[in-house]
């Protein structure tokens, strides 16, 4: 399939894996990016710089083809060496990169200087048109449905992607809810150029997580992820377990009283306990409600492959189909 994006990336398959904390390893990415789609390195799950470029490095001798990194800007309690995670994306010869969180401006005269294409992921049309201003090359628009944090005005995509076509020059990819073919043809309907998946990436076979991790995906449906930290304006959709039950009572009692203090227990350094040991209630994980459309556990080229098949199916039976009439 060619779009906008296809060959803006350089890629033969519409398909983003996002950048997932403790999920976008070397092993994740290179498995998307081989099987068409662009996969993704998660830059701050590295420790320091110095480790990014090694993941980069190991990235590079599992597959030929362009991946990404994940630069993520959100509030944390020690700030990142952003500027030294920028030399190694660069070093390492990495040509495109996702940011999310905050606007990039302060990161992207530097990463444009060396020629790579920025994608910012994020949640409104206000911020999608900002990232046009600022020079970003394509947007991911990330539905309120999404894993992660959906931003603060729970518009889903069914709004969200039409209303970004209506105002967007540059492409943009839908993020948020994307499972299938279903998925692809209806972004593609909207809009949109492509799309992006996290949660749905987690459970397939090259997914460097606990067991346990895709199981408990496989496990949950459409009803079982819950938003916490509105109160702090950091809304995450994370899969709900007894961690967030905890959480959401600490909420409900403090109000806007909450800080981040009362919540370090259910939110600070749960990444690794989970998606490496596989301890599931070690604190709220994301997770999108597309969980309910997940059924298996592919390898990242079946699952791409199956989505191309059946997209080329509902376009051609279905929908033509339809016309044809
Ligand atoms: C476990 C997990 C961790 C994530 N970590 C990050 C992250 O560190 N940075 C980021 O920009 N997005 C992160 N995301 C968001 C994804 O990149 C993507 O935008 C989102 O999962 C899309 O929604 P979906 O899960 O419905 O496909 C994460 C998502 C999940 C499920």
């Amino acid at each position: 399939m060619k779009t906008r994006i296809t060959e803006m990336l350089g890629i033969e398959h519409p398909i983003i894996q996002g950048g997932m904390h403790y999920v976008g390893f070397a092993e994740l990415a290179a498995a998307v990016s081989n099987a068409g789609g662009l996969g993704t390195i998660t830059g701050l799950t590295q420790k320091t710089a110095g480790d990014l470029a090694n993941e980069i490095a190991r990235c590079r001798d599992m597959t030929d083809k362009p991946f990404a990194v994940n630069l993520t800007f959100l509030p944390s309690v020690a700030a990142p060496d952003y500027p030294a995670y920028v030399k190694a994306i660069i070093d390492g010869g990495v040509k495109i990169v996702e940011t999310a969180g905050r606007n990039p401006v302060q990161v992207l005269p530097y990463l444009k200087d060396a020629g790579i294409t920025v994608i910012h992921k994020c949640t409104s049309v206000r911020h999608s048109l900002k990232a046009q201003e600022i020079g970003c090359d394509a947007v991911s628009v990330d539905g309120f449905e999404c894993g992660g944090h959906p931003g603060e005005d729970d518009i889903p995509n069914m709004i969200l992607l039409p209303r970004a076509a209506d105002e967007l020059e540059i492409p943009f990819v839908a993020s948020g809810g994307m499972a299938d073919a279903r998925s692809l043809v209806a972004s593609l309907a909207m809009g949109a150029e492509g799309m992006n998946m996290g949660t749905r990436f987690i459970a397939t076979r090259e997914a460097p997580v606990h067991e346990k991790v895709k199981q408990a995906i496989l496990a949950a449906s459409e009803l079982d992820t819950r938003l916490v930290m509105r109160p702090l304006r950091n809304t995450e959709r994370v899969l709900n377990n007894a961690a967030v039950e905890r959480l959401l009572e600490k909420e409900k009692a403090l109000g806007d009283k909450l800080e981040f203090d009362d919540i370090m227990e259910e939110v600070a350094g749960v990444y690794p306990r989970v998606m490496l040991d596989g301890d599931m209630d070690a604190g709220a994980w994301s997770c999108g409600m597309v969980a309910g459309l997940i059924h298996d556990i592919p390898t990242c080229k079946e699952l791409i492959d199956g989505i191309m098949a059946d997209a080329d199916t509902l376009i051609r039976k279905r929908l033509e189909g339809m016309v044809a009439a």
